[in-house]
């Protein structure tokens, strides 16, 4: 397995598959009474967010204590980066009291790139940027390929701030990667004019696209991202953007809706959507746990043996 996971890009479609093969055994560790397995004890996993995270931060947390590791939850509000620390200070101190593995959200693009040159433990990014998220795109290909058993020749859209999201970068390379066709969809201004050479579609508007689909995932518009009007209105957004229930009723039955969160209710998804049968948007949470104990168990070296010795 490789040692730091920076993007998508990194694992083949093999090591896709082992990944979410490996969740499958931590999902069901999940459901026991008592969540715990030990093979990760005695190794310590350090969570390094510079930006605000509710999910990401508490499934990896989550998952390290799962599998019996000790756990370091750093945030900066309230550490030495509000005197002014550096980031490379700040991970040299970390990995002096024995981090073996960092899992970093920060708001710069290559960030947990950068901090891979300076500490021998591994490296997970949680969110950099608008460059990646790989690890929600993992709990993403585990989601859809736990309702369709596979992820090869399923059609999914991905809709919304293609230009400022991470997911949306991570998730369609990771579902390209996996076979699947993936249409991008979103204004003119928010998708990125690379976006045809990740070998995807590209359209202007839901509502053609709407009845072909396997799977429907809204993303959030990144307000707090956008330097400039990349739409009129967030009304007139909702309005040609949105997944309303009348969109909703042109899905394929069976279609799944998703959103990584984060959501904006009534804004690029209705509220009472978000809380349909078809919507699988807490069952990805769930997931999350269980792709980021596989990742942890995968680098951290215990996958030498098969899951189940250990589970
Ligand atoms: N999906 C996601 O990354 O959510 P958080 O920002 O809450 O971690």
């Amino acid at each position: 397995m490789i040692k730091h996971l920076l993007s998508i890009t990194q694992l083949a479609p093999e090591d896709v598959t082992r990944v979410l093969d490996t969740a499958d055994s931590f999902r069901e560790v999940g459901t026991r009474v008592i969540k715990k397995v030990p093979a990760l004890r005695g190794r310590t996993v350090v969570n390094l967010f510079y930006e605000n995270s509710t999910r990401t931060r508490i499934s990896f947390e989550l998952a390290a204590k799962r599998l019996s590791a000790d756990v370091i939850n750093f945030s900066t509000s309230g550490s030495s980066v509000s005197k002014g620390e550096s980031l490379k200070d700040t991970a040299l101190t970390l990995e002096a009291m024995g981090a073996d593995a960092i899992v970093m959200r920060h708001s710069s693009s290559g960030a947990c790139h950068t901090l891979t040159k300076w500490v021998k433990a591994s490296v997970l990014n949680a969110g950099d940027g608008t460059h990646e998220h790989p690890t929600q795109a993992l709990l993403d290909l585990y989601t859809i390929r736990e309702r369709y058993g596979r992820l090869e020749g399923l059609r999914a859209a991905i809709v919304g701030d293609i230009l400022h999201s991470r997911v949306a970068r991570s998730l369609t390379l990771g579902l390209v990667k996996m076979g699947a066709e993936v249409t991008l969809v979103g204004p003119p201004t928010l998708i990125p004019p690379e976006a045809p050479q990740w070998g995807v579609d590209v359209s202007y508007e839901l509502d053609g696209v709407i009845p072909k689909l396997d799977v429907c995932y809204m993303l959030r518009v990144q307000r707090e991202r956008q330097r400039q009007q990349y739409f009129p209105s967030v009304r007139e957004y909702s309005r040609i953007y949105g997944l309303s229930r009348e969109r909703v009723a042109q899905l394929p039955e069976g279609a799944l809706i998703m959103h990584p969160g984060p959501m904006n209710r009534g804004v690029e998804i209705a509220s009472e959507v978000a809380d349909l049968p078809q919507s699988v948007i807490t069952e990805q949470v769930t997931n999350g746990i269980a792709i980021r104990m596989s990742l942890l168990y995968l680098i951290l070296g215990g996958g030498a043996g098969e899951v189940s010795d250990v589970a």
